[in-house]
């Protein structure tokens, strides 16, 4: 019987520690090389206006290249463009493009290399007086909105003071001359990373070579009314043949984003085929502060995805996408119902999106969780593998001193 008990034991024990190892062996090896270029070919005379610019990312892997644009001209924009090509390159027709943006005007040749590409746009950002306390815009009567702070009008700071060659990040600043925005600074940090990691501060998001982050606040606005919250409007410009949708899944690990349990994914698949592309990754949260502590951080919430039909007033968008592109929009709100701290209390909300291509970095089991899992899971089986072990030993000193007075 014993016997019987520690053939069943062991497929199970094996079972155990060969999923917390299969866990384990998930690490992604996976690496691009990395470099950045300001306003790639611009020649003087030519020259852009001095704050605004065009920062190439050149994610180099063995036979692809993942291209990622980052342009304050008009609205600030992301714009990714996948390639078979490891020699594909980025021509922008300068005199064309400083003029006035038209399909056509900055493209990755050879076009045929082309395998995916697909662009995020930040738009405006929204203001509200939130009298009911429900942190939710769509539940906002109309009149308690104050006109949206378009991105398109901000004035930058200059981008070479912000842009870092060593750790792939790029630093954009802007805000607008009227009274309110003052005092204030949306500002993007653009990050490209060369392999799986993730960032120290929250909330942290697994990232990897396939993958770049925009990290985005708002700094010292002063609020226009006395319970003011805020959303970012956000929108994503595709080729057609691609449909989008907003995914939430959860997780029982918080342990990169303490009290997080859920991910929000806007993620972009071919019509009528299966898989995913490209994608949008955040956490439901947002930071009142720079450096956040618990207390700090905020829920948010995204508003339903809407169909756009026109392209935002970005350069790079309309430089690089034809009309017959896919656009859609949607609202990140900060905050949550009833609560009493308002956009006022600290004047600074910070929110993280993972932007990339194919399939979003998924969360698995890190290894003190594993090894949480293993100890809970591990030590009754060790406790009945010793238990039953004793027990047969027991059995066999009982049935030899059963046999020796014969002897
Ligand atoms: C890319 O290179 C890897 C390793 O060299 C190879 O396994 C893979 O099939 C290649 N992919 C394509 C699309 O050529
Ligand atoms: C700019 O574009 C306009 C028409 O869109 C054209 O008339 C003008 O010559 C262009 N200027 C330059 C410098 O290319
Ligand atoms: C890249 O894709 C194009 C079109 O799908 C194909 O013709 C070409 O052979 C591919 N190149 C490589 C290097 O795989
Ligand atoms: C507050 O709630 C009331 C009742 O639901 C509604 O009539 C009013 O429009 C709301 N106010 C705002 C600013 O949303
Ligand atoms: C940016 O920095 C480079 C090198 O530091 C310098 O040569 C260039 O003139 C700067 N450009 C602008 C617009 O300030
Ligand atoms: C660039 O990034 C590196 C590494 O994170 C850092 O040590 C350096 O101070 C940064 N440089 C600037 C100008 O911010
Ligand atoms: C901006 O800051 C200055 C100095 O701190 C302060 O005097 C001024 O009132 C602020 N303006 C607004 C609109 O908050
Ligand atoms: C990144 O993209 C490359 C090329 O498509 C692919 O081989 C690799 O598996 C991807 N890595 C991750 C982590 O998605
Ligand atoms: C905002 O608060 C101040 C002082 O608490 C008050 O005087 C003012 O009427 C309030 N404004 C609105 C629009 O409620
Ligand atoms: C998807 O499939 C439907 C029906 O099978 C077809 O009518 C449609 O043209 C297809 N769309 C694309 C983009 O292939
Ligand atoms: C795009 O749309 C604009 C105006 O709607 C039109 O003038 C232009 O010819 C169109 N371009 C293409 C390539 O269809
Ligand atoms: C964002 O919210 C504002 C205010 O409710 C609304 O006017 C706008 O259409 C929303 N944008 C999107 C893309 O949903």
């Amino acid at each position: 019987m014993s016997t019987c008990k520690a053939n069943f034991i062991f497929p199970v024990l094996f079972v155990v520690f060969g999923a917390a190892l299969g866990f384990l062996g998930n690490a992604d090896t996976f690496r691009r090389k990395v470099s950045v270029e300001l306003n790639p070919g611009l020649k003087p005379p030519l020259a852009l206006p001095p704050e605004v610019g065009l920062v190439h990312v050149r994610g180099l892997g063995l036979n692809d290249t993942l291209h990622f644009l980052l342009c304050n001209y008009g609205a600030p924009a992301l714009l990714l463009v996948h390639t078979n090509s490891t020699e594909s390159e980025v021509q922008v027709d300068w005199p064309a493009f400083l003029n006035r943006s038209l399909p056509g005007r900055l493209r990755v040749e050879p076009q045929s290399s082309v395998k995916y590409s697909s662009a995020l746009v930040f738009t405006r950002v929204w203001e509200y007086d939130d009298v009911n306390n429900t942190a939710d815009p769509q539940q906002t009567a109309e009149s308690a909105f104050y006109p949206p702070y378009e991105l398109q009008n901000f004035i930058w700071s200059r981008l070479n003071a912000t842009f870092n060659q060593s750790d792939h990040t790029v630093t954009l600043c802007g805000g607008e001359k009227t009274e309110s925005f003052l005092n204030g600074t949306l500002c993007l940090q653009f990050s490209a990373f060369e392999s799986e990691d993730r960032d120290k501060p929250w909330p942290s998001l697994l990232h990897n070579a396939n993958s770049s982050q925009l990290r985005v606040w708002l700094d010292g606005v002063t609020p226009r009314g006395n319970d003011s919250r805020f959303a970012l409007e956000f929108q994503t410009v595709g080729e057609s043949g691609f449909e989008g949708r907003v995914d939430v899944h959860s997780s029982i690990d918080d342990e990169y984003t303490p009290s997080i349990f859920k991910v929000s994914q806007w993620v972009s698949f071919p019509v009528n085929q299966s898989g995913v592309w490209g994608y949008n990754q955040w956490k439901p949260v947002a930071y009142r502060k720079a450096e956040p502590v618990f207390e700090d951080a905020t829920p948010c919430k995204h508003s339903r995805l809407v169909s756009v039909n026109q392209i935002p007033q970005s350069r790079l968008v309309q430089a690089y996408f034809t009309n017959d592109s896919q656009i859609h929009g949607l609202n990140i709100s900060f905050g949550i119902d009833k609560d009493p701290i308002f956009y006022s209390a600290t004047k600074y909300v910070s929110w993280t999106v993972l932007v990339g291509m194919g399939e979003p970095p998924a969360e698995s089991f890190s290894t003190l969780i594993i090894i949480i899992m293993a100890v809970g899971l591990g030590t009754p089986l060790v406790i009945i593998i010793v238990g039953g072990v004793f027990v047969w030993v027991r059995k066999r000193m009982s049935h030899s001193s059963v046999y020796e007075p014969i002897n």
